[in-house]
């Protein structure tokens, strides 16, 4: 009988944090958020501390690294300030992506061979203190096998193309990379612009071990809880 990989969701809550940015409000309340997705099922919290602070604050990654029960994953750059921030909060993960300022989102996958000495001095310095580092990558067998060389525990391989497409292509590369992983003794997560829909297409490959979803289920949680959120709000004024 066929054994199947049964993959982990790792949920995003940056924009959580973004529409309480937004208003500078104490709600809506991010530990709650998390623990929301720890009660249903969710697997991993995932936050992305940006360098301009944009959403996750420093103060977050403390409180959900000292309160969830599941496992932390931060996406950070791999600058000297975001690696001594995660070597004292010690997440369970991290992330290293690409950063910069004026993206909307993480555009693309990192560029190995530009930053190779950057990474090969802040994984290690990483996995020391007892965090296990994954790198986000285009899906191509070049950056799984840089990332191997530069001693990751995993890649994660960025989906953004393959969302935009769902091409029979851009599938393919993803199949490639994530048996190339496997093949190199790496762990094979992926994420970005995952959706109800196209997450079912990378599903039947059974070879990612790990989705990081965020803007599409942030998003839905706006429409499927709006009928309640206005219930509440007649009932508050309704009963001064
Ligand atoms: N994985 C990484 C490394 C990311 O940078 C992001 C976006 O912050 C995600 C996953 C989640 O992407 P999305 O919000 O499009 O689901």
């Amino acid at each position: 009988m066929a054994h199947f990989l049964t993959p982990r969701l790792g949920v995003n809550i940056d924009h959580i944090a973004t529409l309480r940015q937004l208003r500078g409000t104490a709600y809506p309340d991010l530990l709650s958020a998390a623990q929301i997705v720890e009660n249903s099922g969710g697997e991993q919290i995932t936050v992305h501390l940006r360098e301009d602070r944009r959403h996750i604050q420093d103060a977050d990654v403390k409180l959900l690294r000292k309160e969830l029960k599941i496992p932390l994953n931060l996406e950070m750059a791999a600058t000297d300030e975001m690696v001594r921030i995660a070597c004292q909060v010690k997440p369970n993960w991290s992330c290293l992506v690409p950063e910069k300022r004026q993206e909307l989102t993480t555009e693309g996958g990192l560029d190995l061979k530009k930053n190779f000495k950057n990474l090969k001095k802040a994984i290690p310095w990483l996995q020391k203190a007892g965090v296990r580092v994954s790198l986000f990558v285009e899906p191509s067998l070049e950056a799984v096998r840089l990332s191997h060389e530069l001693g990751a525990d995993a890649v994660e391989l960025h989906t953004g193309r393959f969302c935009k497409s769902t091409s029979a292509f851009e599938l393919k590369r993803i199949r490639e990379a994530s048996l190339e992983a496997k093949k190199l003794g790496l762990h094979a997560h992926a994420g970005h612009g995952l959706d109800y829909e196209n997450i079912r297409f990378l599903s039947s490959l059974h070879l990612v071990e790990e989705y990081n979803i965020g803007h599409s289920i942030v998003c839905r949680a706006v429409l499927v809880g709006l009928e309640r959120a206005v219930r509440e709000m007649i009932s508050s004024m309704l009963s001064p």
